[in-house]
């Protein structure tokens, strides 16, 4: 085991993080009072949730998923975070998340529901990256899809490079 890696597993114990299926790890922090809630189409959600998300050089991509939910994610540690956004009409963006934002990093990103994400950690010398997400309304598994690779391909035949490197075969 490389010193990285005992660092890496420190850091899940000491956050208190337990694998996410998405890849990575992750802990919920934070859920609005059960009286504070809203009703969506798929019934009653807490106004807000949010999450520490780590990624590592063992569990190093977040796999295409989509929520239905508007995510905010903020950047804390690490080497920086490459998301790759899929839009409905087949728009595709990819941002860095990092602490170089005069070489055009961002700290915050917002991405609107209904958009396929992906995250892969970037080679660094810190060998993880971590992030906190506020969603809102908020996280419930029946607003998140995990993509599956051939109905995604299927869908943006015009990215079926980045969708096999970043969905679960
Ligand atoms: N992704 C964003 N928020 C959450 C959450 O609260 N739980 C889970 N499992 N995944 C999330």
């Amino acid at each position: 085991m490389t010193q990285s890696t005992l660092k890496i597993g420190e850091m899940i114990k000491a956050l208190g993080l337990e694998p996410h299926i998405e890849g990575g790890f992750f802990r919920r922090t934070y859920q609005s009072a059960d009286e504070n809630t809203v009703v969506i189409a798929g019934g009653l959600r807490h106004c807000m949730t949010s999450i520490f998300y780590l990624l590592t050089q063992d569990s190093p991509i977040g796999h295409f998923h989509l929520n239905q939910s508007d995510i905010v994610h903020y950047y804390h540690l690490g080497d920086p975070i490459q998301y790759t956004l899929i839009f409905p009409d087949g728009t595709l963006k990819t941002i860095v998340m990092g602490h170089d934002v005069l070489a055009g990093q961002c700290l915050q990103l917002h991405v609107p529901g209904g958009i396929w994400k992906a995250s892969q950690v970037m080679q660094g010398a810190a060998g993880f990256g971590l992030i906190s997400e506020a969603v809102t309304p908020g996280f419930d598994f029946a607003d998140m899809e995990m993509g599956d690779r051939q109905k995604l391909g299927q869908q943006f035949p015009e990215h079926w490079a980045l969708i096999e490197k970043l969905t679960r075969g």
